[in-house]
Formats: C-alpha cells, structure tokens, sequence
C-alpha cells in the first residue's frame, strides 16, 4: 500500500511538498475546519475592526517580503499569515460603516460557494464541458430576467463584473446597427461615426467600452441631466438631431439604472420611446441599481425595462455577493451569437441534442469561465428573494434617513437627492454658509472651492480614522462625501455614528 504521507511519490526530498498538491481528505479537512475556524472569527469581528487599517504601502511590503518559495510552507503558517497581517492590514468591505463605492460585504454562504466553485472546478464554456453548471447558469439567469421583469426568450451569462457586461453589450449593439460587417472588415469599414448617449452621471465603462470597440471615446455623446441628475430627454433628441444633421449614425443610448455617483435613475420608458423612434440600441446599464427590482418602493421603476434590448447587472453589488460575478442580458439572442460565434475545431460542438449543443462562447468574450453561477443560485435559494427585498429596503431607508440628518443639521448640506440607497452631501460651517449665501458669481465660486478643499481633507481624515468609511463623487462641478449603504449589516445606529464620526473630524480638520 502507497505511504500516504508521500502520496506514494517518494522522489526523495520532496515528498511533503508533493502531499501537498494532492492533498489527503483527512488533511483536507483538517486545513478546511482551521481555515472555517479563520472565517468564523472574521465574521465576529467585522463590526469591531477599523474600517481602513492605519497602515502604509511601505509597511504592507515590508511584512511581505519574501523570496519566491522553493519549498513549501505549513498551510497553518499561511492561515496566521492571513489572520494576523491580511485581515488586520486590508480595508473591510464588509464592515457596516464601508460606505466607499459600490462595494458588497459578501455573505457566508457565497463564501462557502466559492470554496465548492474551485472544489469542483468546472469549466463553464459549454453545455457538453459543464453539464449541471451550464444548466444552473441557465436557471439563474432566468430567475434574475424574472426578478427584474425582463422578456422571458432573452438570454445571457455570467462575466466578471458590469464593466464586462456593459463591453459585450455594446459590442452586440455596434455588430447589429453598423451600416458595415464591423466583426469582418473592422471599424475602418464604417463611413460614418457611430454615436452613443449617456448621461453626463453615467459609469466610464461605457466610454472605456466604447474605446475598445472602435467606436471611440469621442462618440459617447454626454447627454444633460435634470435636477435629479437623471438623463434630460429633450437633451437627448437635440443631441441626436444634430447628429443626424451632421451626418453622424446615432446607434445606441444607454440608460442608467442607477449611477455610480449619486444613484439617479434614468427614465427606462421615456429613453425606450427616444430609442424607439430614432431606431437606436437600448442598454441599461443596472450595475448598482438592478436587483433594487427586489425593493417593493422600486419596483415600479422597472416598469419598462423590457423594451430594453440588453441589460448589465451586477450581482456582486447588490446581490451581495462576493466578486466577481457581473451579468449580461440580451433580449435577441440571435443578435448575441451574431456578435460573438467564431468557428474553431475544438470549439466545434459535437452533440445530439439541441440543449447540448448550447455554448456560453456564443454569448460573451470569454471561453474558459468559472462556475460563477454557482453562488448566485445559493445565494437565491439560501436567502430567498423575500428577504433579499427587505435587506435592500432597509439599505435604502438608511440612505433616506441619513439625507433627513443631514437636512435638519446646521452644518451639513445634501448635494444631490437620494433615490436609491446613494447619498452625497458635505459640510459648510456656519460661518462659510451665511458668507455663501450672501457671495455670488466669483465671489461663491472661491467659496465653494475653499469647501470643495476642506471636505475632501474631512474625506482623507475620516478614512483614515477607521470608525466609517466614504468615498467621493463630483455633483454639479462640487466635491461631494458621498457614501454608499449596500450591506445587510449596516443598521440605523451606523448612520447616527456615520454623521457623529464625520463631525467629529470635520471640526478637527476645520480648526487646524
Ligand atoms: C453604474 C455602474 N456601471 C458599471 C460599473 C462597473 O462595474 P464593475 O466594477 O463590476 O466592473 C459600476 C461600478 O461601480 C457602476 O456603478
């Protein structure tokens, strides 16, 4: 019988580093209930670590400098390694006052997901290479379409995040409105510019996306917005109007289901009508705000998403799931392998049924793709989409409540409204605000930029003072503190300590 230490590989010297490739399962449950042990903890102590580590880049380096290893390490010094300078060195997305960018805690069970995601590491490109998987991806993807109402022939995948999703989107849109075969002859082919509208609030992957397919960055026209901050319709048509007189082929707007920076919801009806008329590409881009559709408050928002013809989403934003898991919806199928069927010999699929011959590489950029679909199913059929609704309301409350906090304060102002679970504001000490109101033209310009200076020194100060975290975002050419509430966790208290912990540094950064 095999020497199990050695796995049976006794090429002398390396047997213990070979046992650790084909790891035995009783060590394998020993590394897995250590590392389970690990987690636990974190979780327990999520609310009580610094949102931000006081730390420097130097530092990090220095505690992990070591030479490439030539030899193995005990998994049990990895796991040190990890509690005792990864936790406590890394920003906590998961942390109830992580209010920084668009940024899901994650949830035990996803967690968990993706530890039997690597286990059984399916290659997710075909039905015939993923059998359950492919099946599982396709059920969830059917489950999302229905949470956000979307037609029930659409079809889509999982990608690694919107950025992705929004890139397969548009290169879908530029294949089936270019006036040439752009996928063939290429974007010289083209004898005239290709136009794309978005509102001035929309994400820079779209114009990064733009960039890439040769559309080009400097034909995302920047549509208007209204004192919402959502895309101006009559912007739009004008936009487009002048474009046609230019001679320009305005092909595509984009919609967004909720912005980056101050959560504005694009009107989904009003744009599909513009769409309509002008013959262009709907997409929306519902990266943050899509599974807001779980919200009864929101659901009606969502009215008219199905005349969109593609759709982003983001399930490791509001889903809560950890990254990386994006996704993208096409309402014409056909128009998706258009774009992205090429023909090789071992992409040629060999099958009996039509089901069969279903493969993922005719619907996104991507070949070889994890089990992303994996967590997302648990996800859903763990937690259930009645209580995922009520986490996202609660989300949303929170934002409300902190915008009336900021309202009946003194020394604080809103920026821009809340519609989601997004909230902007900043801080203007008494003396700066009576000043301001008397000031106009330069005179109010140089106030608001001594403001725009002073929050965003509260900003630096605040995040590295480690009770709350936020981020920031420009609304109407001013420095916002803006914050985000994405996470189940996060409770009406940590709004409270989130204004108390951001006047308190306020005053200090205001009197040095
Ligand atoms: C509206 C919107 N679109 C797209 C993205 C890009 O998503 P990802 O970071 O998953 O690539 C984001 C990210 O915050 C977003 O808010």
């Amino acid at each position: 019988m095999a020497d199990r230490s050695t796995n049976g590989n006794d090429l002398e010297g390396i047997g213990l580093e070979s046992a650790r490739l084909d790891t035995t399962p009783d060590d394998f449950r020993r590394m897995a209930s250590e590392a389970v042990e690990v987690i636990a903890r974190y979780y327990e102590q999520i609310r009580e670590l610094p949102v931000f580590p006081v730390t420097t880049a130097r530092e990090i380096e220095k505690l992990l400098d070591e030479a490439l290893p030539e030899t193995g390490a005990d998994f049990s010094r990895l796991l040190s390694l990890f509690s005792e300078v990864i936790v406590p060195m890394s920003r906590h997305n998961g942390h109830p006052r992580f209010f920084g960018y668009i940024a899901s805690p994650g949830t035990a069970v996803t967690a968990i997901a993706d530890m039997l995601t690597s286990a059984l590491n399916a290659t997710v490109t075909s039905w015939r290479s993923a059998t359950v998987a492919a099946q599982i991806e396709r059920v969830t993807i059917d489950w999302i379409k229905q949470i956000i109402g979307y037609d029930s022939r659409a079809e889509g995948l999982f990608v690694s995040g919107g950025s992705m999703a929004n890139l397969a989107a548009l290169a879908v849109a530029r294949r089936i409105k270019a006036r040439a075969d752009v996928s063939a002859q290429g974007a010289q082919s083209l004898d005239r510019a290709m136009r794309i509208y978005i509102s001035g609030e929309g994400h820079l992957s779209i114009i990064k996306a733009a960039a890439l397919l040769g559309i080009g960055s400097a034909n995302v026209r920047l549509v208007r917005v209204d004192s919402r901050l959502r895309i101006e319709i009559d912007d739009l048509t004008e936009k487009i109007e002048e474009d046609i007189q230019a001679g320009h082929q305005p092909f595509c707007v984009v919609a967004s289901a909720g912005t980056v920076g101050t959560g504005a919801f694009d009107p989904l009806g009003e744009t599909a009508d513009v769409a309509r008329r002008y013959d262009l590409w709907m997409h929306v881009d519902a990266s943050y705000g899509g599974f807001a559709a779980l919200a009864p408050s929101r659901k009606q928002w969502f009215e008219r998403i199905a005349e969109a013809d593609s759709i982003a989403l983001d399930p490791h934003k509001w889903l809560y799931l950890p990254l990386d898991c994006g996704c993208v919806l096409y309402r014409d199928p056909a128009a998706a392998r258009a774009t992205f069927s090429h023909d090789a010999e071992y992409t040629r699929v060999i099958a009996r049924e039509e089901d069969e011959q279903f493969a993922f590489w005719d619907y996104g950029p991507e070949l070889s793709r994890r089990f992303r679909a994996l967590k997302v199913w648990m996800m859903l059929s763990h937690v259930g989409t009645r209580a995922l609704g009520l986490a996202i309301e609660q989300n949303i409350a929170c934002a409300k409540q902190f915008e009336q906090l900021i309202c009946v304060s003194e020394d604080f102002e809103m920026l821009a409204p809340v519609e989601l679970s997004i909230f902007c504001f900043r801080y203007v000490p008494l003396r700066i605000k009576s000043e301001l109101e008397q000031a106009s033209g330069e005179r109010a310009e140089e106030i608001n930029r001594r403001l725009d200076a002073l929050n965003e020194r509260i900003m630096v100060e605040l995040q590295r003072d480690g009770s709350s975290y936020l981020s920031n975002a420009r609304v109407r050419g001013r420095f916002a503190l803006r914050g985000c509430v994405i996470n189940y966790r996060t409770t009406k208290q940590d709004m409270e300590i989130l204004l108390d912990d951001t006047r308190r540094i306020a005053q200090k950064v205001s009197t040095e």
